[in-house]
């Protein structure tokens, strides 16, 4: 059994700004990084470093996408099933604050030029039972799920970023659906829920509406809540200071899946990935920041 994360590979560009430029302002940044990213690359890295058999599939620019390649294989990802396309990779401009905030431009560049026959190639190499982890960075996602269903793989979805997208997606087939609270109250929106800001009742609707789904919610400051059928379990975070809070998120999804993947409970899951996306907050960057198994262990002895 493996992890297969067919999902986006960006080049984001990291600037240092005292805050986020106001419209109209032209502000100076204090540094710039450029760091390997896109949701789809940190998750691989997350399951790699936790130490999951991972398999990246995706598409990269052929003139620029070398970088991201070496970065997954560096982890042990096998990036065999990364295409190269004609045209940029995808990338991002990353603004971050000394608080340990910030906000991103997409630009989706190779990813999205993913056929209906990448799709077909790609899960040509997958089998019944391996985990299919994808976000919302990449085209074709609606017929990637169909098929991947019928071959009975496990589907995890992280709805991010959410936008209309997500609603051509045939959610019903999800296994794991892993968002934070404003993914959950814009597809509750949809659903007809009105919109609701408290954490315990995103995730009853989340459970009302997807009961075949295993939820696991993330709440800021509040934590993480996993919900399926009568079971229900709460994680609160690991208080650290934030240097970048980009690839938490990305790092909690290959946490808790990887956790669940080797047999671990959900509440064992979620204190997992919550370390570990700690870790992740504190260091700057997109996969950088991403930290081992044998680190988030070793932070979790005696807690
Ligand atoms: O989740 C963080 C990621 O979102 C960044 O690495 C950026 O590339 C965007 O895809």
């Amino acid at each position: 059994m493996k992890a297969l994360v067919f999902g986006s590979l960006n080049i984001d560009y990291v600037y240092s700004v005292p805050h986020f430029v106001q419209p109209g302002e032209t502000l100076a940044a204090t540094d710039r990084q450029i760091f390997c990213g896109g949701k789809g690359l940190n998750q691989a890295i997350a399951f790699a470093k936790y130490g999951l058999e991972t398999w990246q599939a995706g598409a990269v620019g052929a003139g620029d996408g070398q970088m991201l390649l070496e970065t997954l294989e560096k982890v042990g990802v096998s990036t065999n099933l990364v295409l190269k396309k004609e045209g940029p990779s995808g990338h991002t401009i990353i603004q971050n604050t000394p608080e340990g905030e910030n906000n991103i431009i997409l630009f989706g560049g190779a990813n999205q030029q993913i056929t209906k026959e990448d799709v077909d190639g790609v899960l040509q190499k997958a089998e019944e039972g391996d985990y299919l982890i994808l976000q919302n960075e990449i085209s074709m996602i609606p017929y990637l799920m169909e098929q991947a269903y019928k071959k009975g793989m496990h589907i995890v979805l992280n709805p991010s970023p959410v936008n209309e997208k997500i609603f051509e997606m045939p959610l019903e087939k999800v296994e794991y659906l892993i968002l934070n609270e404003i993914e959950a109250a814009a597809i509750l929106e949809k659903y007809g829920i009105p919109k609701m800001a408290e954490g315990e009742m995103l995730l009853d609707g989340l459970m009302e509406t997807f009961p075949g789904t295993k939820v696991v919610l993330t709440l800021g400051k509040e934590g993480s809540r996993y919900g399926y059928h009568q079971e229900r379990y709460a994680q609160g975070i690991f208080p650290v200071k934030a240097v970048d809070t980009t690839a938490a998120g990305d790092t909690f999804t290959g946490y808790f899946i990887g956790e669940m993947i080797n047999g671990k409970t959900p509440a064992q899951a979620l204190k997992t990935a919550a370390m570990a996306s700690a870790i992740a907050v504190g260091k700057k960057g997109a996969s950088p920041s991403i930290p081992v198994r044998e680190e988030v262990e070793e932070k979790l002895k005696d807690r």
